[in-house]
């Protein structure tokens, strides 16, 4: 098992990755808090592939423990379904020592977390993330949320979990396209801060698209360790955590404007990234090898590249929807180099129309 830490003064805490850790995360647990009851909360079929195995040494530990079910997909992550897991708890008893535990991918997670987070006002919970994505970004880092009519991600909260447990004998039930969207955004921490984890993902394609628990360990602790560092300088995203955000301006107006349904995140983020990478270019930020590599790498672990026929002008218009835009000003992530990138804090729109 490997054990990375967080340095976030009293809100620090450990991610531990290794195999079969679900059947530990009592034991680990118990080694940092001592909980008075615990909840599980998964979707149906996480519960029917992990529920058991994960409640069972809760309960060794000597807790009450119980599970609760909440739908799968983005539409469960709402403040209506938020209240009917306050009920749930309510009905429980459940106190400011409870422990809340989430275990899924980033929906059950960002949804627990927010709960968590107001339940109480606060109570501990932690991250058993089981998509490739949620165990590299979405369970480090602290930030919680549920959708809106209006947008994504629109009420939330940062507050931190007590811990991750990072199983990766999980991945081997996700779907292979729900896998190589979490290849996405380890891609991206390569051209963000970490060369050699880009020339290490270029070399070893098909060991990561085969599973193989060398590489897997190898590229999921590295992105681990990356989003610990910049969640460490920047918790709250008052700048420099905006660089985790590379290839998701374009990527979020990608989902939006197709409604959610024609790709899943980290494949709009792909293709979100290899425009970013041509606008760095276009504007004499990088050398034309970046885009071109990017994308080679991007193809070759299966992920799309090519951006959908979109309105050039519904794209603009939806970038100015972004969380990050202020006073009306775009902010955008240019890549310099592979693992070197540069925030522009108002990106002229007419940059961006002659890469759409
Ligand atoms: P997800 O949570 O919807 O999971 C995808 C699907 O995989 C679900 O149907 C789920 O039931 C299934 N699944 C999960 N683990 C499985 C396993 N081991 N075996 C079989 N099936 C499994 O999708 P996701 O990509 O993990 O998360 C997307 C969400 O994460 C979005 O809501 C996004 O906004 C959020 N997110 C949050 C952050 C953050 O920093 N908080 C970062 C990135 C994304
Ligand atoms: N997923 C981006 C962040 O955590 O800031």
């Amino acid at each position: 098992m490997q054990r990375l830490s967080i340095d976030l003064g009293e809100r620090s805490y450990d991610i531990l990755i290794g195999r079969g850790l679900r059947k530990r995360a009592g034991e680990l647990l118990k080694a940092t808090f001592d909980p008075s009851r615990v909840v599980v909360i998964t979707h149906p079929s996480i519960n029917s592939l992990y529920g058991e195995e994960v409640t069972e040494n809760f309960v060794a530990q000597g807790w009450e423990t119980d599970i609760i079910e909440v739908p799968e997909g983005e539409s469960s992550k709402n403040l209506s379904q938020a209240e009917k897991l306050y009920d749930h708890l309510l009905e429980l008893n459940c106190d400011r020592k409870s422990v809340l535990v989430a275990l899924g991918g980033g929906v059950i997670g960002d949804l627990v977390g927010f709960v968590a987070a107001t339940y109480q006002r606060g109570i501990p919970f932690i991250q058993m993330p089981t998509t490739l994505l949620s165990q590299v970004d979405s369970s480090v880092g602290g930030k919680t949320a549920v959708n809106h009519p209006k947008g994504k991600n629109m009420i939330g909260a940062f507050y931190q979990p007590r811990l991750v447990v990072v199983d990766l004998e999980t991945l081997r039930t996700l779907p292979s396209n729900e896998y190589r969207a979490g290849l996405a955004e380890i891609v991206k921490y390569g051209v963000i801060s970490d060369a050699s984890l880009f020339e290490f993902l270029e070399t070893h394609c098909k060991e990561i698209l085969s599973l193989d628990h060398e590489c897997l360990s190898h590229i999921i602790e590295t992105s681990c360790a990356i989003k610990a560092a910049v969640v460490e300088k920047d918790e709250r995203e008052s700048h420099y955590r905006m660089i985790l955000n590379f290839g998701h301006t374009l990527g979020h107006a990608i989902e939006s404007l197709t409604g959610y349904s024609s790709f899943i995140h980290g494949e709009a983020v792909a293709m979100g990234m290899v425009r970013a990478a041509k606008l760095s270019h276009s504007m004499g930020k990088c050398s034309e090898e970046v885009p071109m590599r990017l994308e080679a790498l991007l193809k070759k672990l299966g992920l799309p590249v090519e951006m959908p026929k979109l309105e050039s002008s519904a794209v603009i218009e939806s970038l100015y929807h972004d969380k990050k835009t202020m006073d009306h000003k775009i902010k955008f992530i240019l890549v310099k180099e592979i693992g070197s990138i540069e925030i522009v804090d108002h990106m002229p729109e007419a940059e961006i129309l002659k890469v759409l």
